[in-house]
């Protein structure tokens, strides 16, 4: 593969030397075509690095030019069908804005696309930024925005021992904690125990059961406490916003191993931040398990399904997040808000539904969906089990409802804020306050 790859490249590289010769116009465009160390390496360094480097979980590392090179055409591939880097949300409808995203700007995918195109110029050495050096040692990366050297509590799953040859694994086992009264909390990170743990630990998710007070059955079972892949920091709340964890509470882990061709025994550790004692922010988080089916679908053989399911809003409410989530044949799923006057609203669309990437969209502050009360969420998803579907195993079967990644699943997780009316319209007013400076700008 890599070869081959190399051959096409090299193939490239003559073509633009040979019309180079032919016409003055080509030798000035290739002279201000963009090269690797000038324009493409801060690219890489910045979005690419955290996997694609020795130590972590993509195929190959792109630090270098030499690196780099022979996966040119198919870095070209992948920026501009935005699969790369891992963030797939259709930009087109909804809400385009998110806090946790790191995939290209237009202008990098271009800078990226013209560099290619021009057959990969490796460039000037003096033109290359430094090294990126990434931490041997793993850090808590928001102990120290809390002035604090660790994370209050640190929560950790059974080692896993995951061999060098082997089909993928999902470590489900629990683990209780210890707490002696309610905390709310502000910050949550996961990182694998040890940078070994990179290479095979591709995501992790972490469950919260417990029981609580005034629990709302219409929040759905275990609700989901965090969400984690490579690349990832951590996740912390907005402002005046918690979660709450209760003393008896367990963490039920879902941790997706995959091989690395060496043997590798590791874990993962959570840091859960709480806010001090005494202080409790004005809203919770609610994760809420928003089903677009649940317990039965019915996806037959070379078929393309569509399911839907609705969930009411019980009041007014902030959604802070979205994250489908579908099995291998998951092909797309959208999130709408039907509000009480009958007006739809798209707020989130996956067209190209991966089972590799499990993110969590956080939408941006200023455009996190603000929906009054009586409003109905409606997520429909599709299954497409048929040979178009790259990750399905076998198109003839039949496949129904499941635990199994061979089986189905269509949800939605959606963290939501619930408000009072009064709170609600305070929100609402900042929001067109804020609207109306910018479009005075
Ligand atoms: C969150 C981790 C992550 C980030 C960030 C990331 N990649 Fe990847 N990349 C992977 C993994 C894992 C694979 C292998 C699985 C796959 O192909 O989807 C991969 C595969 C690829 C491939 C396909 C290799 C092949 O086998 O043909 C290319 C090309 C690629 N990445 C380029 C990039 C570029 C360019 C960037 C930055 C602009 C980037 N990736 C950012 C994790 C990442």
């Amino acid at each position: 593969m890599q070869l081959e790859m190399r051959n096409l490249v090299s193939g490239a590289v003559g073509a633009v030397a040979m019309t180079a010769l032919l016409g003055g116009a080509s030798v000035a465009s290739a002279q201000t075509a963009p090269t690797f160390t000038k324009d493409v390496a801060p690219i890489f360094q910045a979005k690419c690095e955290a996997c694609h480097r020795p130590e972590s979980i993509a195929p190959m590392s792109l630090q270098t030019w030499q690196q780099a090179r022979p996966w040119a055409r198919s870095i070209k591939a992948r920026v501009s069908d935005h699969s790369m880097p891992p963030f797939q949300i259709d930009r087109t409808v909804g809400v385009t804005k998110f806090k946790n995203d790191d995939s290209l700007s237009a202008a990098e995918l271009e800078t990226i696309v013209k560099w290619v195109d021009a057959g990969a110029p490796q460039g000037s050495a003096k033109d290359m930024p430094p090294a990126i050096e990434w931490p041997a040692e793993q850090g808590w990366n928001f102990a120290k925005t809390f002035g604090q050297t660790e994370p209050d509590m640190i929560v950790k799953s059974d080692s896993f021992t995951m061999p060098a040859v082997a089909q993928d694994a999902w470590d489900k086992r629990v683990t209780p904690i210890e707490l002696t009264e309610p905390r709310w909390v502000r910050a949550i990170e996961i990182r694998p125990s040890n940078i070994k743990g990179r290479k095979v630990i591709h995501h992790a998710i972490a469950y919260l059961e417990q029981t609580e007070p005034g629990a709302d059955a219409a929040d759905g079972p275990a609700p989901l406490f965090m969400e984690w892949a490579v690349g990832k920091q951590g996740e912390m709340m907005r402002p005046d916003t918690g979660k709450l964890l209760m003393p008896g509470a367990r963490f039920r882990w879902d941790i997706h191993y995959s091989q690395a061709g060496e043997e590798i025994t590791s874990n993962v550790e959570m840091g859960i931040y709480f806010y001090p004692k005494g202080q409790e922010p004005k809203y919770r988080t609610r994760l809420s398990f928003v089903p677009a089916a649940v317990g039965n679908l019915d996806l037959r053989p070379n078929t393309v399904t569509t399911t839907e399911g609705f969930f009411p809003l019980r009041d007014n409410a902030r959604i802070e997040s979205y994250q489908p989530h579908m099995h291998l044949r998951g092909k797309a799923m959208m999130v709408e808000a039907i509000l009480p006057s009958g007006q739809r609203r798209v707020l989130s669309h996956t067209s190209d539904f991966n089972f590799m990437w499990m993110t969590t969209f956080v939408y941006a502050d200023d455009v996190a969906p603000l929906l009054p009360k009586g409003t109905l969420l409606k997520v429909t998803a599709w299954h497409d089990n048929t040979s178009a579907k790259k990750t399905n195993p076998d198109p003839n079967q039949w496949v129904g409802w499941g635990d199994r990644t061979v089986d189905e699943m269509a949800h939605a997780w959606i963290n939501i804020v619930y408000m009072n009316d009064a709170d609600f319209k305070a929100e609402q007013e900042k929001r067109k306050a804020a609207t109306a400076t910018s479009q005075e700008r």
